[in-house]
């Protein structure tokens, strides 16, 4: 007979205490106690009466190559390593509304020959054949299941027996088992545990959505990400039209990969070459623009940074930064105050990131501070240069890494000129690249050489 006790979970990061406390110890959060009752057989002594698996040498582990499912969507297809993996549980999480429940109903209706049952707990069957009509596509081997209820899925699995299972979401899954509320941390961590053992037991693949706090975390327990095997991160800006689905965990392939889509008006667009639709296309030569290569994990494109420097109208200068770090941006205002001279305490300096991206990588410094610099003086930098270097405090250029990447997108992109660090020279070839160098080493000599 299964005993049970009362604990109180952070409803944050999922750690347990006797009482009810005000403040988590863990992870500092305020009021995120919740009384749950939990059984104390849980997990571990459940999977000894289910599992009976023996101890293996590795040399005894046969491994079936090359069996993974491929999607229909090859960037998906990349970022996941080659596709899904049998057996694997993969994690889709990001703010609502941007597109989750829309690229699992497409990967869903895109298997040619699998399969698969999607089970759903926030939308009807009507909505998601309204959804998939917007698509444009349909599947006789999909199925659909409006279900909330843990045991209630297995059953349709049983009758079922898919090849493929998608939850939407995690957070409206409840197990009998737990009288917690469901989208409590126990009951979330409980049903993707046993969902886990299912995908593992019977080799099929799953794919569940999660939703995210308001922090930006998975929502609910951090203890999902370490149960699932692949987590996938959907970002972007719902006013602007990319989303990027980013790797954050990866059992089955390299992490920091990604791939960036676009909403349209029928799902979710792949976008193959991203630095062509986030650069403008302009012919006009436009102060306050300046072209950085940036890396995202181990991708590299070209972005569009903007500034606009007008005088200020108020006393205190005003700083505006979308897309790009502020307490960055007023560093590099200070360094360019001290190192180059020039007056800006008393104009507004506003930046912006074309395209909504938000990047955090210090290789497009030298970027946005020649931005600012082309609107400061009102003359524009030529549009076949771009720039890819960090800056110090010092005013010192500091070499970035992966330059070679950069370079390369660089001169694909049909770029004339890259001004890089001059210690960046140092380790690679740089005579394979059919691109011009402008080497700098500190911000005064970006400013001559760019302006004169
Ligand atoms: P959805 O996929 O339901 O997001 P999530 O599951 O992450 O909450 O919704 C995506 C949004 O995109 C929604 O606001 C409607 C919009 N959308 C389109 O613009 N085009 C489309 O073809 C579809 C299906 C949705
Ligand atoms: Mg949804």
């Amino acid at each position: 007979m299964a005993k049970s006790k009362t604990v109180f979970l952070c409803q944050n990061c999922g750690v347990e205490s006797p009482k009810w406390i005000g403040k988590c110890p863990s992870c500092h959060e305020w009021n995120t106690y919740v009384e749950e009752k939990i059984h104390k057989d849980t997990f571990r002594q459940r999977v000894k009466t289910t599992f009976a698996s023996q101890a293996q040498k590795l040399s005894e582990v046969s491994i079936s190559e090359g069996k993974r499912i491929p999607t229909y969507s090859k960037e998906i297809n990349r970022i996941l390593g080659g596709g899904i993996v049998p057996g694997s549980v993969s994690l889709i999480g990001g703010e609502p509304g941007i597109g989750k429940s829309t690229i699992a109903l497409q990967l869903a209706l895109n298997f040619k020959n699998l399969r698969t049952l999607y089970v759903s707990g926030e939308e009807s069957n009507q909505q998601i054949k309204l959804r998939s009509e917007r698509l444009g596509l349909t599947n006789e081997h999909c199925y659909f299941l409006n279900e909330t209820s843990l045991e209630n899925v297995y059953l349709q699995i049983d009758k079922i027996e898919p090849d493929l299972l998608i939850l939407d979401s995690i957070q409206t899954l409840y197990t009998d088992y737990l009288e917690s509320s469901p989208g409590s941390v126990s009951q979330v961590r409980e049903c993707a545990a046993n969902l886990l053992r299912y995908a593992k037991e019977t080799s099929t693949p799953m794919i569940i959505i999660g939703h995210i706090n308001k922090e930006g975390n998975l929502a609910g327990p951090k203890v999902l990400e370490h149960i699932v095997d692949t987590v996938l991160q959907f970002e972007g800006d719902q006013n602007h039209m990319f989303r990027i689905l980013r790797v954050v965990k990866n059992r089955f392939g390299a992490t920091s990969e990604l791939a960036i889509f676009e909403m349209g008006s029928s799902g979710l667009v792949e976008v193959q070459n991203p630095s062509e639709l986030l650069i403008s296309q302009t012919d006009e030569q436009l102060s306050g623009v300046a072209i950085c290569a940036t890396i995202d994990g181990i991708r590299p494109f070209m972005i569009e940074s903007q500034s606009l420097v007008s005088s200020a109208v108020y006393g205190t200068p005003q700083r505006s930064s979308t897309g790009f770090d502020l307490r960055r941006l007023s560093m590099l205002l200070a360094v360019l105050e001290k190192r180059a001279g020039f007056r800006l305490a008393a104009k507004d300096v506003f930046m912006n990131i074309a395209g909504g991206i938000k990047v955090t990588d210090p290789g497009i410094d030298l970027g946005i501070i020649s931005a600012i610099l082309s609107s400061n003086l009102d003359i524009p930098i030529d549009k076949n240069i771009c720039f890819a270097g960090e800056v110090g405090l010092s005013g010192e250029i500091r070499a970035v890494n992966r330059i070679d990447n950069r370079i390369r997108e660089a001169e694909k992109l049909g770029f004339k000129k890259i001004f890089i660090a001059k210690h960046n020279r140092k380790g690679v070839d740089l005579s394979k690249f059919n691109i011009q160098f402008g080497f700098v080493n500190r911000v005064e000599k970006l400013v001559r050489e760019l302006f004169g």
